[in-house]
């Protein structure tokens, strides 16, 4: 009796575990894949300055039409933001920073990290690393085309998110679910 008990209970429990983890990871597929094909469009139709803008206003826009259409909260977080709004939060920071540390010791950091709130919301953070693509906004000073450069200034006065190599941590996607 009672070990069916506890059998019944760890399976609701994994069964109630995983919705939240499959949707969370949807957000991060779909906002992911979105953004990405806004910005190879834009890099192919016109260049950097479009794509600076995709990156720039149109990353916060879908992120937040999603946000609204699913009822959970979905954003990019990096310890090293351009965007203030993209700093991340303490459980955030401690995932992000243990994650480049384990990078740094070649180590692979693991795929993704989750927690339940003490009010009982869903938290889910996947790591976004930086591929070729992504250096003539985010490398060094000779990756970074001179307009790019002046429209990053412009527009991101305290921008903290260049001198990236590729494979470097990036930052994440940070997901929130409403308590069920
Ligand atoms: C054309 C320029 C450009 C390219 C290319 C680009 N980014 Fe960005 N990136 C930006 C801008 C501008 C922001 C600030 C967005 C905002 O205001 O939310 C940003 C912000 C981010 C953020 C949010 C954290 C922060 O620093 O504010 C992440 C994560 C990020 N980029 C990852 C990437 C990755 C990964 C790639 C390559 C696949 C990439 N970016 C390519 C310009 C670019």
């Amino acid at each position: 009796m009672k070990k069916a008990l506890l059998l019944s209970m760890l399976l609701a429990a994994a069964l109630g575990a995983q919705p939240a983890e499959t949707r969370a990871r949807a957000a991060v597929k779909e906002l992911g894949e979105k953004i990405r094909s806004l910005l190879a469009a834009e890099l192919a139709a016109g260049g950097f300055e479009g794509a600076v803008e995709v990156c720039a206003e149109k990353a916060q826009a879908e992120t937040k039409r999603y946000a609204a259409e699913h009822g959970i909260q979905i954003r990019r977080v990096s310890t090293k933001a351009r965007n203030p709004l993209n700093r991340p939060d303490e459980w955030e920071r401690a995932r992000l920073e243990e994650w480049a540390a384990a990078l740094q010791a070649n180590k692979t950091p693991p795929e993704f990290a989750e927690h339940t709130t003490e009010s009982g919301e869903y938290r889910l953070l996947m790591p976004i690393r930086v591929q070729a693509l992504c250096l003539t906004c985010h490398g060094n000073d000779k990756q970074i085309p001179a307009g790019v450069k002046k429209l990053i200034r412009e527009n991101y006065p305290g921008d903290a998110a260049t001198g990236y190599a590729n494979g470097d941590l990036r930052g994440a996607f940070s997901v929130t679910l409403p308590r069920p």
